[in-house]
């Protein structure tokens, strides 16, 4: 057989650990299945000292920029971050090879350009791992989902905040307990700020909805609210009406079909919703395309080995076309569609207001909705007295719209205090 195809570890932690383990323990299959074996030529660290069970620590090296540059028919960067991870890339790219990489940080703020290097060099770049980790979405995203048009893609992308939301939901905790808890199992870090914030989040839909329309979207496209002040409250409020919370990663085209409109944020969804029953730290993706329908891809987004498993896909994708000489599709961005501000958004609000209970106080907060032409699609009255509030659910609107009822209502005085208010996502499926 010939010699064998070398591959390069950028980051030997939780994910690289993991990558070096399968390489190894699946040396035989994976020769097999690519019809020449792959040589793991070493694994730089910051800490060659660190003990690291599982990985042979002749391989390790602290000299990154050395291992990167080394040629390798395929460099694997799990790093993470946007420096020293870019320019590592950048000159494993320069010296010939191709990149797989687990880093939706990088990707989201610089994937352009390092395409656009990839495409110049002729080297693959593949990233399936950066998105929900084990699922196996922007694969079938780029080629599976390729001949159709897909219009929405709703998903759970952060596996810690929907831990942290289930938890909630479960035992009608508050934010801060359930965080503790997350923290102590280890799935937030004591820094949860990319998590609860939606950075992470935001990154992913950045990437999925670059490449579900064809147009280039980096993270400071994303719209962006975090989780944090999600209360028990709100939580119970949404339970009562047969709805769950989850923070949710939203890409969709626009009604004109020349925009596309990227958010994060917590919204209500219907119990009944695929996605509703996605608990714990899973993750899935609910895509919307015009002939397919509605796909659903769900899984293990985030660990050491359920992530390895994409990176090691991605890696037998490259030696197979290294092999042959050829390189997988290139980024597709032709359609250069506009990305539009969450204002044009269309969406629907739940309200809950404290209201005073006097006769006429309806019809004038009803007076409201219509003054911003926003339909209300229900409403209900819990309490009396001085503990009246009143649950208003609406049709679908511009955000815009939406958002100027409810600061109108907020200067109201028979609207006492607007208790709470939230996006509604899903009902229609
Ligand atoms: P991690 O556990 O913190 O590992 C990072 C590795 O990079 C460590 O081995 C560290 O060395 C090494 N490193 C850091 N700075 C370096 C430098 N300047 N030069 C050489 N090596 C350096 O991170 P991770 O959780 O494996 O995540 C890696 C990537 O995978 C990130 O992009 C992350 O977003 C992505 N990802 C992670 C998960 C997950 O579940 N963890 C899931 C999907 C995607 P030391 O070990 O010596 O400190
Ligand atoms: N921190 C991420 C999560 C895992 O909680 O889902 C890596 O993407």
């Amino acid at each position: 057989m010939s010699s064998p195809l070398t591959v390069a570890l950028l980051g030997g932690g939780t994910v690289g650990a993991s990558v070096a383990q399968l390489i190894s323990e699946s040396a035989d299959d994976l020769t097999a299945r690519i019809g020449r074996e792959l040589k793991l030529t070493g694994i730089a660290v910051r800490d060659a000292s660190k003990p690291r069970p599982g990985v042979d620590s002749k391989l390790l090296t602290e000299d990154a920029a050395g291992l990167a540059a080394s040629g390798a028919d395929i460099v694997i960067e799990v790093i993470g971050g946007i420096e020293p991870a870019k320019t590592l890339i950048e000159s494993a790219i320069a010296n010939g090879s191709s990149i797989v990489t687990a880093n939706k940080a990088l990707l989201a703020a610089h994937g352009a350009h390092l395409h656009k290097l990839a495409e110049e060099a002729g080297v693959d770049l593949y990233y399936e791992a950066a998105v929900a980790g084990a699922i196996p979405l922007l694969r079938p995203l780029r080629e599976s989902l390729a001949g159709d048009k897909v219009t929405k893609i709703l998903g759970i992308v952060n596996g810690t905040t929907n831990f942290i939301l289930s938890k909630m939901y479960n035992d009608g905790a508050d934010y801060s307990v359930v965080l503790k808890e997350a923290q102590d199992l280890g799935y937030a870090e004591a820094d949860p700020t990319a998590d609860v914030e939606g950075f992470d989040s935001a990154a992913k839909a950045a990437i999925l909805a670059g490449l579900a329309f064809h147009t280039n979207v980096t993270s400071d496209d994303v719209y962006r609210e975090g989780m944090t002040k999600v209360t028990a409250d709100d939580i119970a409020a949404a339970k009562s009406l047969g709805y769950v919370i989850k923070l949710l990663a939203i890409a969709e085209l626009t009604d004109d079909d020349k925009g596309v409109i990227v958010r994060v944020h917590p919204a209500m969804i219907p119990v009944t919703h695929p996605l509703a029953s996605v608990r714990d730290a899973f993750n899935a993706v609910f895509v919307e395309a015009d002939a397919a329908g509605q796909v659903m891809f769900y899984g293990r987004g985030a660990g050491g080995a359920p992530t390895a498993s994409s990176v090691v896909g991605d890696v037998v994708a490259a030696a197979r076309h290294r092999i042959t000489g050829s390189v997988g599709p290139a980024q597709s961005i032709y359609a250069d569609l506009e990305v539009r501000p969450i204002g044009e958004a269309k969406t629907s609000y739940y309200l809950n207001l404290k209201v005073s209970d006097e006769s006429g106080v309806l019809a004038a907060i009803s007076n409201e909705f219509a003054k911003h032409d926003v339909s209300i699609q229900a409403v209900r009255q819990d309490g009396e007295g001085d503990a009246a509030s009143l649950i208003i659910r609406t049709h679908e609107a511009p955000e815009s719209r939406l958002r100027a009822t409810v600061e109108a209502l907020e200067n109201m005085t028979a609207v006492r205090e607007v208790l709470g208010v939230m996006r509604v996502e899903g009902a229609g499926a």
